[in-house]
């Protein structure tokens, strides 16, 4: 099993975005989780396609994360395709045709995510098994970072990983919020493969000009591998 360490800008510096997702990347991240948020679908507001064509033209080439926490979605998936994301993740309930919005991220070239939130049924799933690559379980409600876990999330990251396996299809199944070192083998152990973590990752660092962002992002990464590594 490859385990993949997402780390959620959401918690970042947003001042010095670039830096922190260089300082994470270096300090072993896998892949960038963009949290983009609308005042409507969930009551925050985040950043749009703008900042990440932004972060691409400045030289960031990582794997991209894009979780879309917007209603409607579809205008928004094909602004993000155009802005360089890899992955698009999306809620059922952020739109009317489940199916077609899934397609047009496929259609894009894109890898497609769909997300469940803690009171969503993952049932639906099925229905539209061979248009998903990821598969996204929420650990909290959306819309903050810095949230407790809900700790009933493992028994529906494991649900979701008995109809991926009985699909025999290449899914990653990620889980995100309230993630850190001292619950991540909880959740590989009910199944996940991809792990979130915004606040875990990012407060790490004090901002004390003594201190190194990629040392302080590192030692959480290094904490959270060797949990992984006992699993
Ligand atoms: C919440 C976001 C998460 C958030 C996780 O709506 O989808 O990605 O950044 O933050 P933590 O890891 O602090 O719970
Ligand atoms: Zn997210």
């Amino acid at each position: 099993m490859t385990y993949w360490i997402a780390p959620s800008i959401l918690s970042a510096d947003f001042s010095r975005l670039g830096e922190e997702i260089r300082a994470v990347l270096d300090a072993g991240a896998d892949l960038i989780h963009f949290d983009v948020m609308d005042n409507h679908y969930v009551p925050n507001l985040t950043i749009g396609p703008l900042v990440l064509e932004s972060l691409r033209r400045s030289g960031i080439d990582a794997a991209m994360d894009v979780h879309l926490m917007v209603k409607p979605v579809d205008r928004l998936i094909g602004d993000f395709l155009s802005a360089g994301a890899d992955i698009i993740s999306i809620h059922p309930e952020s739109t009317e045709h489940l199916h077609r919005s899934l397609s047009l991220i496929r259609e894009g070239g894109a890898k497609a995510g769909l997300v469940f939130n803690p009171a969503t049924p993952v049932d639906q799933l099925t229905e539209v098994m061979d248009l998903v690559d990821l598969v996204l379980i929420m650990s909290v409600n959306p819309g903050f970072g810095g949230q407790a876990f809900i700790p009933s999330s493992l028994n529906k990251v494991a649900n979701a990983r008995e109809l991926i396996d009985a699909s025999d299809r290449d899914i990653r199944l990620e889980i995100d919020g309230g993630i850190k070192a001292g619950n991540i083998a909880d959740a590989a152990r009910a199944g996940a493969d991809t792990f979130v973590a915004g606040s875990a990752i990012f407060s790490a660092f004090s901002g004390d000009p003594a201190a190194d962002r990629k040392t302080a992002y590192g030692d959480v990464i290094t904490a959270m591998r060797s949990e992984l590594a006992g699993v």
